[in-house]
This record gives C-alpha cells, sequence and structure tokens, in this order.
C-alpha cells in the first residue's frame, strides 16, 4: 500500500516570527520563502497582514515570488483582516486564508467575554466572507487544546458547512498529552458530519516540550497536515519543529505517512533560519544541532567507527551533514584517537598506539576537545619514532 501524505504547513514567518527580538525585514522573508518552497513545503504561511504595513508587504511580495507552495496569511474572525490577507495574498499561485477565533471557554469568558454559541456565528461569518475571496480557506479554533471535544466537533462541522477546507486543531498553549492531542482528532474524525471534505491540521507548542510528539500522535490518529517552523522557533518555547517531524515520519516507514520534503536540505535550511534570526540553534538539538551526529565516548566511538549504525538512526547525508564526527575528549578510546589520526595522516600500529594514548590522555585532561592540530602536537611529543 502507498504512504499517506502528510501536508507540511510552515509557520517560520508567521508563528516562528513572533520570537521576541527575532524580527526579519522583507528581504530576509524573502530568501527564506523562496528556500522553503526548494525545500518543497506544501504551504507557506508568510505572515499576518493586518498586523502591520511592513507585514503586508512581506506576504505580497511572497506570494508573487513563490512558485510551488500555496502561500497564506493569518486573519482574525474578522472582516478587515480578511479584507486585507485577501488582498495581500490574491496574486499567489495558490492562496489561502487561515482565519479564525478562541474556542476554549477561556478564550470565550475572558478575551471575547461572549457565549459558545456566539462565537461558532463568527467563525461561520468569517469563514464565509474569506470564502469570497478564496477557495481554500483554513480555520483555526485557537485554544482547541482545552476545548471540549463535543464543541470543537459542533464548531468544526459549522465551518466546513460554510466551506472550510482545513481545520487547524492548535494546542495553543502546549499542554495536552500526545495520547490526549490524538484522541482529540480521533474524536473529530469520527464525530463531525463532513469531515470527509476538510484535512485535519496539527499546530502543537513546545510549552512542555511535547508539540512534536503531539503532532505525531495527531496523524497517526487522522490528521493530514502539520504545521511547524524551521528549528522548532516560536512564541514562548516554539513551534513543532518540521526538521523533526519530517524525520520521524521517515524513520518509520510502517506508519505509512510521509512528506515531500527533500530532507537533504534540513541542515542549511536550519542554519540560514538561524542566521537570519540571530538566534542559535541549541547544540543538541535534533537532527540539525552540532552534537546530533557528534559521538565522544570512547564506547559509542568505538562502535560507530566499526559499524554507523550502531549508534545512529539517521545517516547524515539525508539531512545534510556531511558526515558523523568523532570528538575526542578525555572520555574517548584507542579506536577514536586511531581513526582521528589517520584522518591527519599517521596510519599507528598497535604499540604506537598505547604510547600516543598515554600522551593523548594526559592532554585530553587539560582541556575540553582534541583538535586536529593537537593530534600532531601529541603524535609528534610521544616518543614512537615519529618526528616532526
Ligand atoms: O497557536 C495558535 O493557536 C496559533 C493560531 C493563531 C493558529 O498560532
Ligand atoms: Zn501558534
Amino acid at each position: 500500500m502507498g504512504k499517506d501524505k502528510v501536508q507540511i504547513f510552515d509557520t517560520t514567518l508567521r508563528d516562528g516570527e513572533q520570537v521576541p527580538g527575532c524580527k526579519l525585514d522583507t528581504k530576509q522573508k524573502l530568501v527564506i520563502a523562496q528556500r522553503l518552497d526548494e525545500l518543497g513545503v506544501d504551504v507557506i504561511e508568510a505572515g499576518f497582514p493586518i498586523s502591520s504595513p511592513g507585514d503586508f508587504q512581506s506576504v505580497h511580495e511572497i506570494a508573487k515570488l513563490v512558485k510551488n507552495a500555496t502561500v497564506c496569511g493569518l486573519t482574525r474572525a474578522v472582516k478587515k483582516d480578511i479584507e486585507v490577507a485577501a488582498e495581500a495574498i490574491k496574486v499567489a499561485k495558490r492562496p489561502r486564508i487561515h482565519t479564525g477565533i478562541g474556542t476554549s471557554d477561556s478564550h470565550i469568558k475572558y478575551k471575547f467575554n461572549s457565549t459558545r454559541e456566539k462565537i461558532i456565528e463568527r467563525a461561520v461569518e468569517a469563514v464565509a466572507y474569506a470564502k469570497t475571496f478564496v477557495e481554500d480557506v483554513e480555520f483555526y479554533a485557537e485554544d482547541a487544546g482545552r476545548t471540549d471535544n463535543d464543541y470543537l466537533a459542533q464548531i468544526c462541522e459549522a465551518v466546513i458547512k460554510a466551506g472550510a477546507t482545513v481545520l487547524n486543531i492548535p494546542d495553543t498553549t502546549g499542554y495536552c498529552l500526545p495520547e490526549e492531542y490524538g484522541a482529540k482528532m480521533k474524536y473529530l474524525k469520527e464525530n463531525v458530519n463532513g469531515i470527509e471534505k476538510a484535512i485535519l491540521s496539527c499546530h502543537c507548542h513546545n510549552d512542555l516540550g511535547l508539540a512534536t510528539a503531539n503532532s505525531i500522535a495527531g496523524v497517526i490518529n487522522g490528521a493530514r497536515q502539520i504545521e511547524c517552523t524551521i528549528n522548532g522557533i516560536g512564541e514562548r518555547a516554539g513551534n513543532t519543529s518540521l526538521e523533526e517531524v519530517v524525520m520521524i515520519l521517515r524513520q518509520h516507514p510502517y506508519l505509512e505517512l510521509d512528506t515531500d520534503i527533500n530532507s537533504k536540505l534540513l541542515y542549511d535550511t536550519s542554519q540560514m533560519v538561524s542566521q537570519k534570526m540571530g538566534m542559535p540553534v541549541q547544540p543538541n538539538k535534533a537532527i540539525v544541532g552540532s552534537n546530533a551526529f557528534a559521538h565522544s565516548s570512547g564506547i559509542h566511538q568505538d562502535g560507530v567507527i566499526k559499524q554507523r549504525e550502531t549508534y545512529e538512526i539517521i545517516d547524515p547525508h539525508d539531512v545534510g551533514v556531511n558526515e558523523s564526527s568523532i570528538v575526542l575528549t578525555a572520555r574517548s578510546g584507542r579506536a577514536a584517537l586511531a581513526y582521528r589520526a589517520k584522518n591527519v595522516g599517521y596510519e599507528l600500529t598497535k604499540l604506537q598506539l598505547d604510547v600516543v594514548y598515554q600522551n593523548f590522555l594526559k592532554f585530553a585532561d587539560r582541556q575540553k576537545e582534541i583538535m586536529d592540530e593537537d593530534i600532531h602536537k601529541i603524535i609528534e611529543t610521544s616518543d614512537v619514532g615519529i618526528a616532526s
């Protein structure tokens, strides 16, 4: 049986850009949008056009530039927002309006001082109005993670009738557990009349470090779109990380789900977004962190040198990383030292290695990491008949 496609909705330029202090200008956004299109994302959420003239301009320019992906603009369930977004994206090959409203009891009471019935009316009005501008309308039920499932099903059914093509179920506060979020998707699949006319979408925040796990639980239970950002950047603890969900689906083929992402561009794209945003990638970040394919303890190094797969589940080339690295520290063993020495031109005999290794340990106890230039020094100051 063929794999089911999961659409990748990238919101690096909208939710991702909500990171404090990481503002991008239009030129930078265009470069990133171009790269996202090459990467193979299905949807680029380019911004929130009503939020500022600059954001309107960026969304408009991106809509003109992008060749393959759908270009989407965010709105509140407010007529003026929808009109402005429609204007910004009207030049796109595939335009989408993403409109919605808070649906949890706390949003209804404290943000809107409203009732569940009135919120459904506003949602339906917004979708119907957006539909007068574009065919493709995505509806978000903000704080769906804390919204009662029965009410969520009612609002989903109503907006599908009004023409919504995608239903975004955001865990806005990053509250849900994977089982809970997956069960929510399953409930909607089974209890919303007309659900076959729309795609369910996961939009998870990372406040408890569960954004990726929740998104995967969502697609296992019937969602077919994941909203995510490069490096998982976004408001507070961030959004679901694009590179993580893409590689999880790829590494678990029995799920029979896949995306159209060209994974070989992942590392480079991560670096590009990090540099443009001035936001470093944490070294231990899954898939794209500088330590993601680095091995430093002797036992692991010995295994990886013998056979990469003993300690690596992903071939680094598949995500655009040249090779795994063997980092030399005081925890490294002889196999790692011999391997790195060979890389810089020394083929050591077993006896030579024994002597050089003792010298190496003295150096390694004094510094965090042994670099190539240190290896030369260590070998040449060891009494093994190799001198400069
Ligand atoms: O987290 C959220 O609920 C959002 C919506 C605006 C889609 O970002
Ligand atoms: Zn969000």
